[in-house]
């Protein structure tokens, strides 16, 4: 809805409706109370002998259905928000009537959304409707880049659906990403080790776990700079959102070549934060989607 006229508009809105009414209301009372309309002396003129033009006052009705919309246009305009900016007593508007019914139907679903909110895991996981609600909340919020069927796209985005989380599995830690969100922070190691060390870390984080590895010239590059994060055996760190480097799954790819691109250029995979956009029930109703 466009906003109501203000400052200089507003007063010539409301000058030309109160102009429009006085005329009116002077016109009316003119036509049927003029002293010359029941003034025998004004003569008719007469043609032809007896041709006259036998003007006669409108009939009293109108009178009163002109002076009754009239009466209505005031109170109207008193009471509803009509002239210029002036917001009526009433206080009534459009936007004011949408918010209202807006908390109406919210108010009716907050006991619901209270109890999901309350519920345990395990009772909501065992309800199929709540759990066709918590998938439809889903593919509305978070297909687009995990994939219809959480199970990731495109080596950007986490399969939700296996057991490897780079940020933690309990449903605690699930619940705190999709509240925050997850900023992953991996430097560019090409600057800071050159070429050879970098072909040698990939190399050995590739085969990381295999036996027959504790040589390999990778390794005191690792221990150096990686396990900080990934662990000295590779197995990651949720607290830093780093991933598992000794199982078999690979949020960029597990080829020697992307492995080599990961570690060269850095990553920074940013999950948004869903805290504004959805409420308790529903960020509820997701961790039990996806908490196992
Ligand atoms: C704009 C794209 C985008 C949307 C939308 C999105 N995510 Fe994510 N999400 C990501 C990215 C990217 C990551 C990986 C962050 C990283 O690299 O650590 C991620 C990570 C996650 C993780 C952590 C996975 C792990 O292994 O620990 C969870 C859980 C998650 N998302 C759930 C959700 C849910 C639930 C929704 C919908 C409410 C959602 N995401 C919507 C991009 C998105
Ligand atoms: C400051 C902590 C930190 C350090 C130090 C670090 N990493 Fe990472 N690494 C991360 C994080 C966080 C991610 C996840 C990035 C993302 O999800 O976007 C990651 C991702 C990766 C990946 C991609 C994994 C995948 O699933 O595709 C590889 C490979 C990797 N790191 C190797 C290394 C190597 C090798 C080193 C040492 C040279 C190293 N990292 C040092 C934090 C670190």
């Amino acid at each position: 809805m466009a906003d109501l006229p203000t400052g200089f508009w507003s007063g010539w809105i409301v000058v030309l409706t109160c102009v429009s009414l006085a005329t009116l209301a002077w016109l009316i009372l003119s036509v049927y109370f003029a002293p010359s309309a029941n003034d025998e002396s004004d003569a008719e003129p007469v043609w032809d002998n007896d041709l006259r033009e036998g003007s006669s006052a409108p009939p009293l009705w109108w009178f009163w259905m002109i002076l009754a919309a009239l009466v209505f246009s005031l109170i109207y305009l008193l009471l509803y928000p009509g002239l210029g900016s002036y917001k009526g007593l009433l206080n009534w508007s459009q936007g004011s009537r949408i918010i209202e019914s807006y908390d109406k139907y919210d108010a009716s679903f907050q006991q619901a959304r209270a109890d999901i909110a309350q519920a345990g895991l395990v009772e909501i996981q065992n309800d199929l409707v709540l759990m066709q609600t918590a998938e439809r909340i889903f593919t509305r919020e978070c297909s687009a880049c995990h994939g219809p069927d959480a199970r990731g796209q495109a080596s950007l985005f986490p399969n939700l659906m296996d057991i490897d989380w780079q940020w933690g599995s309990s449903a605690e830690q699930i619940e705190q990403t999709i509240r925050t969100g997850r900023n992953a922070n991996m430097l560019a190691w090409q600057a800071i080790l050159g070429d050879e060390n970098v072909a040698q870390v990939a190399d050995y984080v590739a085969q990381f776990g295999e036996p027959g590895t504790d040589s390999h010239p990778g390794k005191a590059v690792y221990t150096q700079n990686c396990a900080a994060c990934h662990g000295i055996d590779g197995a990651g760190n949720p607290l830093l959102g780093a991933p598992d480097l000794a199982d078999n799954i690979w949020l960029y790819g597990g080829d020697l070549e992307t492995i080599r691109a990961s570690i060269a250029s850095g990553r920074n995979g940013v999950m948004p934060s869903f805290a504004g956009r959805l409420d308790d029930a529903q960020i509820k109703l997701l961790v039990a989607m996806l908490a196992r």
